[in-house]
C-alpha cells in the first residue's frame, strides 16, 4: 500500500454534501431483464437498464444466443432496451466465446442457461472472475445433465456441453446464494416437470418476481425441520410472454452515497428512486442501528418491486454486531459498511462473511489492508470483520488496492470525504462495472475529488 498520489483517482476531506440523484439501475434486474426477455416470445421493454459494464456484457452474450436485444433512445435523452426473445429453450449455439468481463452474476446465470440448450458454449471473464469458483453452479447443473469442461477445475474459462432433456430436480444448495437459486431454476425452466430449489437462507428474490411477471409458475415455501431455509419450485416448459420492465435504482449503489452523506459533515442528500425490495436492505436497517438519520419517503411498487426514496443526514455512528443472519440481504454492502464503522465510535462486529472471500475480490482481504492502510485498527476473526471506529476523521492518506472490484474502489473513495489526509485508489476504471457515473454524482453532491489518469476523458472536474 503506498501513500496517496497526484496519480490516482482520489477524495479528500469534504464538507455539507447535498442535493439529489437518482441512483443507476439495479445490476440484478438488469441481468435478469435481459436474459429472461431473451427467452420469452414477443417484445420486451426495459426502461432504467443499468448501463453499466457487467449488464452490457449480458447484453452481447443475449445477442450471440439468438435474441434481438436493441437500445432506443428518444430525442429527448430518456433510453428503453428492447428485446424479442425466441421462446423457452429457443436459444442457439453461439459463434465466439461468451465473455462476461467481471460478472458472476452473467456467468452463473448464463451457465444455467446455457446448460438445457443442447449446445456446446465456452464463457470467460476478465482475471477477477476467471479466478472465481463456479462450481457452484457446476454440480447442481451437472445433475440436470449438463457437462462441463474447464482447464482450470471449474472456473473460467468454461465449456458448457448442455443438454435437450434437463431433469427435473429438488437441489439442496449449500450456499445461501440467490446466483445459484436462479441458475438451477433456469435450468429447470427446460426440464419437463417441476424442480425445486432449496436454499439456506432466503436470498433475493427478483427472480422469482420477474418469471412470474413474464408467466411462469413459481412458488416459495418455508422448508419443515430447517428454521430460515425456502425452497423455491419452477414448472418447467412454461410459455413466457415479453413484458414491460421497469427497473428501480440500485440500493447497492445507493449504499455508496448513503454512507457518503451519513460521513461527511453537514450534508443533506436525496436519492430517488431506490430498490426497497426487503431482501437488499440490510445495509440500511444496519446504518439505521448505528444511528444513521436515514428516512425513507414515499415508498411505492415499481414493475413489481419496493421502491422509494431516501433523505440522509450527516450523523454521529456507533459501532454495533451484524449478525450472519444478516448477510444475505447485505452481501455487497460490507465493504461500505466497513467504511461507516471506521468513522463511526467503538468496535463494529461484523459476523458470517465467509462468502466475501469470493466476490470480486477476496473482499475480506481487501477491506482489512485498505483500511489498515488507512490508519484505522481491523481485524478478522475466522469469517468475521472487527473494525474500532475512530469516532469521526480517520487518518487516510493511503492509496487502497481495488483488485478489480468496483465495490472496493467506491468504498475508499467515499472514506476520503471524512479522512484526515486525502485517500486514493490504484483503479477507478473498475468503478464502470457497475456504477459509471459514481464519480460524476459524488461531485455534483459536492464532494472533493481528485480524477487519475484513468479517468481521463469522463467529466468530473
Ligand atoms: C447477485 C447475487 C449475490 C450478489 C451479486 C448479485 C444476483 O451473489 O453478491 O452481486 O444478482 O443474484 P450470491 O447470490 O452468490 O451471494
Amino acid at each position: 500500500m503506498t501513500k496517496s498520489t497526484a496519480h490516482t483517482t482520489q477524495t479528500a476531506r469534504s464538507d455539507g454534501l447535498g442535493g439529489s440523484v437518482r441512483v443507476p439501475g439495479d445490476k440484478s434486474i438488469s441481468h435478469r431483464a435481459l436474459m429472461f426477455g431473451s427467452l420469452a416470445i414477443g417484445e420486451t421493454r426495459i426502461t432504467g437498464l443499468l448501463e453499466g459494464e457487467d449488464v452490457l456484457n449480458t447484453a452481447k452474450a443475449m445477442r450471440a444466443l439468438g435474441a434481438s436485444v436493441e437500445r432506443q433512445a428518444t430525442a429527448d435523452g430518456s433510453v428503453t432496451w428492447v428485446v424479442y426473445g425466441r421462446g423457452v429453450g429457443g436459444l442457439v449455439e453461439p459463434e465466439s466465446v461468451l465473455d462476461l468481463g467481471n460478472s458472476g452474476t452473467g456467468a452463473r446465470l448464463l451457465a444455467g442457461l446455457l446448460a438445457s440448450h443442447p449446445m456446446t458454449a465456452v464463457m470467460t471473464g476478465d482475471a477477477s472472475l476467471r479466478s472465481r469458483p463456479m462450481d457452484r453452479v457446476v454440480t447442481p447443473l451437472a445433475l440436470i445433465g449438463a457437462r462441463f469442461e474447464s482447464p482450470g477445475g471449474n472456473r473460467l474459462p468454461l465449456t458448457v456441453i448442455g443438454t435437450g432433456e434437463p431433469v427435473p430436480m429438488v437441489y439442496e444448495s449449500p450456499v445461501a446464494s440467490a446466483q445459484v437459486k436462479t441458475a438451477v431454476l433456469l435450468a429447470g425452466l427446460q426440464a419437463r416437470g417441476a424442480t425445486t430449489v432449496i436454499e439456506p437462507a432466503a436470498t433475493r428474490d427478483h427472480t422469482e418476481r420477474m418469471l412470474r411477471h413474464f408467466g411462469a409458475e413459481v412458488r416459495t415455501a418455508t422448508v419443515a425441520d430447517k428454521p430460515g431455509a425456502v425452497s423455491v419450485t419452477i414448472v418447467g416448459q412454461p410459455e413466457l410472454a415479453g413484458a414491460g420492465i421497469v427497473v428501480p435504482g440500485d440500493p447497492s449503489s445507493a449504499a455508496f452515497l448513503v454512507v457518503a452523506a451519513l460521513i461527511t459533515q453537514n450534508s443533506e442528500v436525496s436519492l430517488h428512486n431506490v430498490g426497497l425490495n426487503p431482501h437488499r436492505t440490510g445495509l440500511f436497517d444496519t446504518l439505521k442501528d448505528m444511528g444513521a438519520n436515514l428516512v425513507v419517503e414515499n415508498e411505492r411498487v415499481e414493475g413489481g418491486e419496493p421502491v422509494g426514496d431516501l433523505v440522509v443526514r450527516s450523523s454521529r455512528l456507533k459501532g454495533v454486531v451484524v449478525p450472519a443472519s444478516r448477510a444475505p440481504s447485505m452481501i455487497d454492502e460490507y465493504p461500505v459498511l466497513a467504511m461507516a464503522a471506521a468513522c463511526a465510535e467503538g468496535e463494529t462486529r461484523m459476523e458470517g462473511l465467509g462468502e466475501l472471500r469470493v466476490k470480486e475480490s477476496d473482499r475480506l482481504a481487501a477491506i482489512a489492508d485498505g483500511l489498515m492502510a488507512c490508519g484505522v485498527h481491523v481485524e478478522i476473526d475466522g469469517d468475521a470483520l472487527v473494525v474500532t471506529g475512530c469516532g469521526g476523521l480517520v487518518p487516510g492518506d493511503a492509496v487502497a488496492k481495488v483488485h478489480l472490484d468496483h465495490r472496493i474502489a467506491m468504498s475508499f473513495l467515499v472514506l476520503g470525504l471524512a479522512a484526515d489526509k486525502p485517500i486514493g485508489v490504484d483503479d477507478a476504471a473498475a468503478i464502470a462495472t457497475s456504477y459509471p457515473g459514481f464519480l460524476d454524482d459524488m461531485a455534483n453532491l459536492g464532494a472533493k475529488i481528485e480524477k487519475g489518469p484513468d479517468q481521463n476523458g469522463t467529466s468530473v472536474s
